[in-house]
């Protein structure tokens, strides 16, 4: 099978490498000549360090390298069996990508979106065969990350869907399904991971090292949430939440927060420009945490507490099902524990005093508690 990868830039390289290592033929194009070399310099840097590291052999290094094709014209991925779009997150691009891709290709092509916030409804709608269209998501970096969203737009095929499952599979993913709705699973559902953060901050209630350290040493999340948004950086960070917030009509659950903002207009974006919510020069110090159980404890609750709200209202409005939902988190983003699995250890009842305690403190509908919940508590029931 060949296999198109339309945009070579953090995406579109990742995935081109995956393919090819499952034994693709891989054509990889961008408009920009400059990014397909930056690329293929950055494939054969990762390669051989997967080489030296005993990942793989240097033969294998070789094929899967020799099974990358750069192109230069969108004309040649006239035989492939699938196409990735990986480009710019833009619609209007995107959906002229699409209408003049399907010129090229033939009548069975899937044509996928690597799109992490637009709807795959929007862009199937630029095509004269919707039914091909679907949204493939995978998670940076793309050889790394075992997650990869499934996400059908209503036009799609349930032909395209299942195939496409079955191909990411056999190249090692783990696929969850996930309706076409803003943010797919990982990216809604992991919005209070942030948004919850900057909000304690915001209020004065702790500082950024002791929210990192509490989420991360009492919560058992592999960072906290200041350094992962230094690490993803706070203009990308920023960019998705106020999406989603826009896209949910402005839902306050979404609301972005202009501590972010204000990161972000001010050029700290992070680890990338050598300062965010931490500074990264060198022999910068950066504050210590306040390292009290208690105060850590209250911290990492209130953030569970909206993740856990998140994750079931995500399965009260059918966006993907409670396994999927649990595996996303875990392996989209690393969460220690799938959030519907962590809601029943912790008591669905609980839960919901927990969020109705904070409903009636700020009498914000950003803290109302998800309805799922609440049935769930009146009936005694649990996830699993
Ligand atoms: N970076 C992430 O963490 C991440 C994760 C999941 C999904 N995504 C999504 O993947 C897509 C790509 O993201 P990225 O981070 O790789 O971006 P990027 O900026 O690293 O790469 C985009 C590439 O597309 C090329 N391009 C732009 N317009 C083009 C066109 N009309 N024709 C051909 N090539 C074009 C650019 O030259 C560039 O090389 C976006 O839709 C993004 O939302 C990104």
């Amino acid at each position: 099978m060949e296999v198109g990868v339309f945009g070579s830039g953090s995406m579109g390289t990742g995935i081109a490498q995956v393919a090819a290592t499952a034994g693709h033929d891989v054509l990889l194009y961008d408009n920009n000549p400059d990014a397909l070399k930056r690329a293929q310099e950055k494939l054969l840097k990762i390669l051989n360090r997967l080489v030296e590291k005993d990942r793989i052999t240097d033969a294998e290094s070789k094929a899967i390298f020799g099974r990358i094709y750069l192109v230069n014209s969108r004309f040649d991925f006239k035989n492939c069996d699938l196409v990735i779009e990986a480009i710019v997150e833009n619609p209007e691009v995107k959906k002229a990508v699409f209408e003049q891709l399907e010129d090229v290709v033939s009548s069975t092509t899937i044509l996928a979106s690597n799109t992490s916030s637009l709807s795959i409804a929007s862009i199937a709608a630029a095509c004269k065969k919707p039914e091909r269209v679907i949204g493939i998501h995978f998670f940076n970096p793309a050889p790394l990350m075992k997650l990869v969203e499934i996400i059908p737009a209503v036009q799609t095929s349930p032909e395209v869907t299942a195939k496409s499952r079955d191909i990411i599979e056999s190249w090692g993913k783990l696929t969850v399904l996930a309706k076409d709705t803003p943010g797919f699973i990982v990216n809604r559902v992991a919005r209070p991971f942030y948004g919850e953060a900057l909000r304690i901050y915001e209020e004065g209630l702790a500082d950024i090292p002791t929210i990192d350290w509490a989420m991360k040493e009492i919560g058992g999340f592999r960072m906290g949430p200041f350094t992962l948004m230094d690490y993803i950086g706070n203009d990308i960070n920023y960019k998705v939440t106020e999406t989603v917030f826009a896209a949910f009509y402005y839902d306050p659950r979404y609301k972005p927060a202009f501590t972010q903002k204000r990161m972000s207009e001010a050029g700290w974006l992070g680890r990338k420009t050598g300062r965010g919510f931490y500074d990264y020069s060198e022999g910068a110090v950066n504050p210590e945490p306040k390292k009290s159980k208690k105060a850590g404890e209250q911290i990492v609750w209130r953030i569970l507490l909206m993740l856990i709200n998140e994750a079931a209202d995500a399965l009260y409005l059918n966006v993907a099902s409670r396994d999927d939902i649990d595996t996303a988190m875990e392996k989209g983003v690393n969460y220690p524990k799938g959030l519907l699995a962590w809601a029943d250890e912790k008591g669905i009842k609980k839960v919901v005093k927990g969020l109705d305690a904070l409903h009636n403190e700020y009498l914000e509908d950003r803290y109302r508690c998800s309805p799922l919940l609440r049935r769930m508590a009146r009936d005694g029931k649990t996830f699993y």
